[in-house]
């Protein structure tokens, strides 16, 4: 596939375009999955695509899912489906993933006919609703308590610290929280002078969320510069 420079959303917190370009071309895109390409070329002319999942924070993704041996896991925050395939690929045969988008519309049409060639739609459990109300409902039946491997988290920024505690409760210990989008395009460190107005009010919930879970005694956590800011927490 022909490469296209990347553009300063999808360089995250990189330095320089060049450096960015040069981690895709050498240690992603070589060993990206030839169904996670075929959605991630199917996403790039939607006028959203910079929000999709960056492809070095789903290769780092999938190195967890296979290292904590992740077979229920939760995501929220779909789009065209790229962390989601990457999660169906990754998990073993009986795995399931509760996914969670308000609008399943762009899945459909971009995500669900590469996973359905990919043989993968068994592993899926689309429910279209806000996240929140999902989880409560998991929560209501205590077989859902503390039995999940792993969850991402890449919706609805303003409410991250809302999903933390119920994310808690139905997370097993040892379990995996990742947080997309915790450094916000890095305005969490800058005056808020600088900020961009359409990014102060995310960029409070960003900064809150990280003195949270800085000071969660329940959790290990990892920050990590990679995409947008990845937050990695372990459940104790
Ligand atoms: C950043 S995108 C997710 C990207 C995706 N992880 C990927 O791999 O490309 C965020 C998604 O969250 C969905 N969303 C927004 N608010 C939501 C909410 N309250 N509950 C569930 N999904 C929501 C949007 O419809 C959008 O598809």
């Amino acid at each position: 596939m022909e490469l296209t420079p990347a553009t300063a959303a999808e360089r995250g917190l990189l330095q320089t375009e060049q450096l960015y370009e040069y981690i895709l071309k050498t240690s992603v895109y070589p060993r990206e999955p030839e169904l996670l390409k075929e959605i991630r070329d199917l996403s790039s002319s939607h006028p959203q695509a910079f929000i999709a999942t960056a492809p070095d924070a789903g290769q780092f993704m999938a190195m967890i899912l296979k290292l904590i041996n992740a077979k229920k896991t939760i995501e929220i925050g779909v789009f065209t489906g790229y962390s989601l395939l990457l999660t169906a690929l990754t998990i073993p045969d009986d795995g399931k993933i509760t996914a969670i988008d308000i609008d399943r519309s762009t899945y459909d049409r971009i995500g669900l006919p590469v996973v359905k060639k990919a043989g993968l739609t068994h592993k899926i459990n689309f429910i279209e609703s806000p996240a929140l109300l999902v989880l409560e409902q998991l929560l209501r039946d205590p077989e859902n308590h503390e039995s999940f491997d792993f969850a991402f988290v890449d919706a609805d920024k303003n409410n991250y610290a809302n999903y933390h505690e119920k994310l808690l409760k139905l997370l097993k210990p040892g379990g995996i929280i990742m947080y997309d989008n915790t450094l916000w395009g890095g305005t969490v460190a800058m005056d808020e002078e600088f900020v961009p107005p359409g990014r102060l009010e995310t960029r409070v919930h960003a900064m809150d969320l990280n003195r949270k879970l800085a000071a969660d005694s329940r959790v290990e956590i990892s920050q990590l510069p990679l995409g947008d800011g990845l937050t990695m927490c372990r459940r104790l």
